[in-house]
């Protein structure tokens, strides 16, 4: 069995993946880490090298190779803010069997506090420069990726729960 973790940025989807891994024995992949390690660069670097478009592309690519992989059945895999809302993505984890699809919610006064502390290293986010730009955005940006984050077919409000919380409501979940 795979379970796909998505959501917003610093909705808690790569510690919660881990942690949630780690308690099935499962195999762990965080997207963005396996892009990066195969691209040979960090995600910041992808983007202003190569351009959102060229990211998008290849985080599709292996998005595909991961989910038709055989060799890791029992997988954790949590995905990247943006990988249910470009190409068909979304629609290609509700399709595949032996799929579990979890969008971790995160309320956005909670989501603006912690990007705003966390921004430097988030391409799409860095160069705001004044909280309230930032909390329009994420307004905005949240509401459009919604659409797709409640796709899944389990949706968790962890706004207020810590990473253990998250990993229990998951496994009665799944
Ligand atoms: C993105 C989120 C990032 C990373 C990239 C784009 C997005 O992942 O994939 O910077 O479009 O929301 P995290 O959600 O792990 O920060």
């Amino acid at each position: 069995m795979k379970t796909v973790l998505l959501g917003y940025m610093s909705s808690g989807k790569s510690s919660v993946g881990k942690l949630l891994a780690k308690q099935m024995q499962y195999d762990f992949i965080d997207l963005d880490h396996y892009i990066s390690e195969n691209e040979g660069m960090p995600i910041s670097e992808i983007f202003n090298l190569k351009g959102e478009l060229y990211f998008r592309k290849k985080e599709k690519e292996y998005l595909e190779k991961i989910l038709r992989s055989s060799t890791t059945t029992n997988l954790v895999l949590s995905l990247g803010g943006g990988t249910p809302c470009y190409y068909n993505n979304m629609r290609l984890i509700l399709e595949q069997t032996g799929i579990n699809s979890v969008y971790l919610k995160v309320n956005i006064e909670t989501l603006l506090q912690r990007l705003w502390k966390e921004k430097e290293h988030r391409p799409l986010i860095a160069h705001y420069k004044d909280k309230e730009g930032l909390e329009e955005f994420i307004r905005k940006h949240l509401f459009e990726r919604q659409f797709y984050y409640l796709k899944a077919q389990h949706v968790i409000d962890v706004s207020k729960l810590s990473f253990n919380q998250i990993v229990e409501n998951i496994q009665l979940k799944i």
